[in-house]
């Protein structure tokens, strides 16, 4: 009885388990915070109620019987963040590496089952090498559970996932699943494998950091959508993001109150260079349509040729995706497609409207791209839009060439107001390659062939470098002032508010993957 005494006194500091001080040291020196101090940060104070924290393990085998640690290397429980409940797991790596026993399944399959009953978010603070090894098919059993639980509960419920150690194996295919990852520079990895095993059947030598860290994955692969500096960046980011979400897919996202005020944004219409080909960066336009400081940029440093985020417009949660003509001209890619389809399907899932900023010159052609499956992924992006049922504004600031315009939120595939700029451009293809396609004879047999050639194009050009003919068909709903954005927009949300559409009753789409 003492001894359960003893584990009550010091559940508001660390230590649950023997040799807690050391353990909270080990902890430290790799610069990581324990795993309740994990929650002590994230929660709102006195909030955390822990569940199962006298749960031990069960194996025997490898003199396990010998090593029970209270509540078996995970903190599980609910709370609240800013007020709303959450349910989160913390995984403490001082206990068999955070590794995934049967009962330590048990527990975080516990509070998804509760989160899915009372419909509000997970949150998993990961710190683990996968399934535990001494366990054998328990341990796979136990992440399978989870992982089935994990696609229940995806489209019902948000499930955040930080990666705040190294975590291998059936450690990464849970956050896989969840909605959003955010891992901590430098102390945490993702691997399937790690550099060991890697060395071993590939014989590429590798280190943690660049075969799984922060960097790595926030860049080339695009596992994680947040690499933050530190711990308590990465649980600050966290519960800003929380405050973009609804509890679940029922209920709408929080609104924060919205007077009107003077919403013309003049700056809005020096943002587009005189010379079409010249980049700017649309964050600059994103910034100054949206409440003030309230973009929270999603995949920032992956995929840089399209901006997706959340904002807030009149105090509404939004989904922002936007081609970026700072980076690769704003083109659409395999990793910008696949990048912007994850983020739509996000906020359609869970009733957050999408406003989309188009200035995109195409699809990236090439090799590259077509043996990477630009079709596929390309179609991923079309099929996202397609299906997506919230509110959908356009507005078009540039080029919205060939079926990058059908993509990117026309109408015709739903979207239910889309305004241009004078300065867009709307057509099959940019109009040098479209008058030496459509023009070939005129221009071979001309005596002069590059004054042909720039006659051409300026006829092309002259007839569709502009918002006119798509507006003349309805395409577009309307030609704007840049400095004009954010009003229409507030009105055009504000209208769109009780939208209710479904789609045709299915057991689930076959989205291309
Ligand atoms: C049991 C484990 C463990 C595991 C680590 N430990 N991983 N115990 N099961 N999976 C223990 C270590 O024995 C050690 O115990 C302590 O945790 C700390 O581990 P270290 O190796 O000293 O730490 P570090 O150098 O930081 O390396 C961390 C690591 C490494 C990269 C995670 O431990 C590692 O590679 N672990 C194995 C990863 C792995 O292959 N997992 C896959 C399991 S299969 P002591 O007592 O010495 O402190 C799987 C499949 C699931 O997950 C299905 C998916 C679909």
């Amino acid at each position: 009885m003492q001894s359960k005494i003893d584990l009550l006194n010091r559940k508001r500091g660390e230590a649950q388990l023997g040799g807690g001080q050391n353990r909270i040291e080990s902890q430290h020196k790799k610069g990581k915070l324990t795993a309740r101090e994990r929650i002590h940060f994230l929660m709102d104070e006195g909030s955390f109620e822990e569940i199962g924290m006298f749960v031990t393990h069960r194996s025997t085998d490898f003199g396990l019987e010998k090593e029970q640690y209270p509540g078996d290397g995970v903190v599980t429980g609910y709370g609240t963040v800013n007020g709303r409940l959450v349910y989160v797991f913390s995984q403490d790596f001082t206990v068999f590496g955070g590794s995934l026993s049967e009962t330590h399944a048990e527990k975080i399959c516990k509070i998804m089952d509760l989160a899915m009953k009372n419909g509000a978010p997970v949150i998993g603070l990961n710190d683990s090498g996968g399934a535990r090894i001494q366990e054998g098919v328990v341990s796979l059993g136990g992440y399978a559970d989870i992982f089935y639980r994990n696609t229940m509960a995806s489209g019902v419920v948000p499930q955040i996932s930080a990666i705040m150690g190294p975590c291998a194996g059936g450690a990464v295919y849970s956050p896989a699943i969840t909605d959003f990852i955010l891992m901590v520079e430098n102390t945490s990895y993702m691997f399937v494998t790690g550099p060991n095993v890697v060395k071993t059947v590939t014989h590429e030598e590798v280190t943690s950091e660049e075969l799984g860290g922060a960097s790595t994955h926030s860049t080339k692969s695009g596992v994680t959508h947040f690499s933050c500096a530190n711990e308590i960046e990465c649980i600050n980011n966290i519960k800003q993001l929380l405050s973009y979400m609804p509890q679940n897919c029922e209920e709408d996202a929080p609104s924060l109150t919205y007077d009107t005020n003077e919403e013309t944004r003049a700056a809005l219409d020096q943002i587009i260079p005189e010379n079409s080909s010249q980049p700017y960066d649309i964050r600059d336009v994103i910034n100054e349509v949206i409440d003030e400081s309230s973009f929270m940029e999603v995949h920032k440093n992956f995929a840089e040729n399209i901006v997706v985020g959340f904002a807030r417009l009149g105090g509404r949660s939004i989904g922002v995706v936007a081609n970026q003509p700072a980076f690769l001209a704003g083109v659409l890619d395999n990793h910008a497609s696949t990048k912007a389809a994850r983020f739509v399907r996000f906020c359609d899932c869970f009733n957050i409207p999408l406003l989309v900023f188009e200035d995109v010159p195409g699809f990236l052609p090439g090799t590259d791209q077509e043996w990477n499956a630009i079709i596929t992924n390309g179609a991923k992006l079309l099929y996202a839009f397609c299906e997506a049922t919230v509110p959908r504004v356009t507005v078009i600031t540039r080029k919205a060439y060939g079926g990058a315009y059908d993509v990117m939120n026309s109408k015709h595939i739903g979207a239910d107001m889309n305004f241009a700029w004078p300065s867009a451009e709307i057509a099959v293809m940019g109009a040098k390659g479209a008058a030496e396609i459509i023009f070939k004879k005129e221009i071979s047999e001309a005596a002069n062939k590059e004054e042909k050639w720039l006659e051409k194009e300026k006829q092309y050009s002259d007839m569709f470098a502009n918002p006119y003919r798509a507006a003349e068909r309805g395409f577009i709903d309307e030609v704007i002032e840049p400095s004009q954005t954010r009003i229409k927009l507030l009105r055009a949300f504000k209208m769109l508010e009780n939208k209710a559409v479904s789609n045709p009753k299915k057991k689930h789409g076959n989205i291309p993957l």
